[in-house]
């Protein structure tokens, strides 16, 4: 097992904002001890002064890594992100100071394709709305618009992970899956890729968006397109809040074109719990409201929790920043017992890596082994080398000039 020049003991790992407690203990089973565990979200105050002894940082997705909150980070070696999104941290900023980041991209996949998969039958029999009156008092039995899945036909936007997951739940349900995809993707099961968004949406009886919110998905679905979704469709969304023009959906309910809908997500959502809710859809009993949960379940959070301490573990044990977001990614082998890892992050300009060479020359050490990826402005060399002791071989590292990090494992 590698000993780390600064040992796990010494590692500061701070988890913040009550993340599953399996990070802790996947981090506490490697060896780390230096571990502290808050339930809160810091202000900015406190958690500049915790950052600033701070080694390893675990957040979720409301403490804020920008400006001075990350300005104050001198030892911080790598951040996971606890969720999904990385929008609250700066990614780039945490490059240039050689800070790789970690996500979980897809460990709520399955939750959100199940959620959709629930909906698609409760839309189908009607039953947001039976439940509505039910709640009121109101008794309403009619097979009326009521459908069984089998048969029916599946529009889904984006077949990613969780499109394509939904495909393979709908068709155990009996249900026909056409999708639209931006990408040429290998249809799973008896789907069919269809050639365009407009060639989709007048062949379904529920259309379902799985898309990422960038510039062209952005209000992609509106009165042109939900005109040509066949009268009686349902539309669901539990992708990003600005695929959907809310306006056109409430026209289109309100004309009784579309028979229902689900959202999990909109263009405004409140900032917390705590915050109201508003949107023009609350009067529908047809429409099934949650509140951004599609990916929120306890195997999603402990999915999260694995994934993404495995790979800060694997960051500090081994230098590995395999599916980092914002950082050059390099997989790399298990340390070699008789070896040192010298890890060198630095500005990618020119005459680095002769530099870097040079300098194990000059010292008459050895590369054994030497792997190297750059990403935009940063560079990221790791040699595993013969030496007796490091210290004099960092020291000339970290001269060089452009040099923004030295770690070493031996
Ligand atoms: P993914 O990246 O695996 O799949 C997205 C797919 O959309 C890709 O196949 C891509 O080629 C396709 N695509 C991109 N632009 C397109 C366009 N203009 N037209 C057609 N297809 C296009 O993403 P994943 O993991 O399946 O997530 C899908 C959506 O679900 C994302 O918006 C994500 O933010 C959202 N999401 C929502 C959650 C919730 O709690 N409701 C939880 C997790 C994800």
């Amino acid at each position: 097992m590698a000993k780390l020049s600064l040992s796990k003991e010494k590692i500061k790992v701070v988890l913040l904002e009550g993340v599953h407690p399996d990070a802790e203990k996947l981090f506490k089973a490697d060896g780390y001890d230096n571990i502290h565990v808050y339930n809160s979200t810091p202000e900015d105050d406190e958690l500049q002064e915790i950052l600033k002894d701070t080694h390893i940082l675990g957040i979720r997705s409301r403490t804020q890594l920008k400006g001075q909150n990350l300005a104050t980070c001198d030892k911080l070696m790598a951040v996971g992100t606890f969720c999904i999104g990385t929008n609250q941290v700066d990614l780039d900023q945490c490059k240039i100071q050689g800070i790789p980041v970690f996500n979980a991209p897809f460990s709520n996949t399955r939750s959100v394709a199940e959620l959709v998969m629930g909906e698609i039958i409760l839309l189908l029999r009607g039953i947001p709305e039976k439940n509505a009156k039910a709640h009121r008092g109101e008794w309403f039995k009619s097979a009326i618009n009521s459908n069984e899945t089998r048969g029916k036909t599946l529009g889904i936007v984006g077949f990613g992970h969780i499109g394509s997951q939904l495909c393979v739940l709908a068709e155990a349900m009996g249900m026909k899956v056409k999708y639209y995809d931006i990408e040429n993707k290998l249809p799973l099961g008896n789907s069919e890729a269809m050639p365009s968004l407009e060639a989709l949406l007048p062949a379904v009886d529920v259309l379902s968006l799985h898309v990422p919110d960038t510039e062209l998905t952005r209000q992609m679905i509106g009165a042109k397109e939900l005109a040509l979704l066949p009268q009686g469709a349902f539309l669901i969304n539990a992708a990003r809040g600005h695929i959907v023009v809310i306006d056109d959906l409430v026209d289109a309910l309100e004309s009784q074109h579309l028979n229902g809908a689900a959202l999990d997500v909109y263009p405004e959502e409140p900032a917390s719990n705590q915050h109201p809710f508003e949107t023009p859809l609350l009067n529908f009993d047809n429409v099934i409201l949650t509140p951004h949960i599609g990916g929120s379940t306890q195997e999603a959070q402990f999915n999260i929790a694995n994934e993404v301490a495995d790979k800060l573990i694997k960051y500090s044990n081994n230098g590995s920043t395999s599916s980092a977001v914002n950082f050059p990614e390099v997989s790399l082998p298990a340390l070699h017992d008789d070896l040192t890892r010298v890890m060198h992050i630095h500005q990618n300009k020119p005459g680095m890596l002769e530099r870097i060479n040079h300098a194990f020359s000059s010292q008459d050490i050895n590369i054994a082994a030497m792997y190297l990826q750059t990403s935009g402005d940063v560079g990221y060399v790791i040699m595993d080398v013969n030496c007796e002791s490091s210290d004099p071989i960092v020291a000339q590292l970290k001269d060089i000039d452009g040099t923004i990090r030295v770690r070493v494992l031996h």
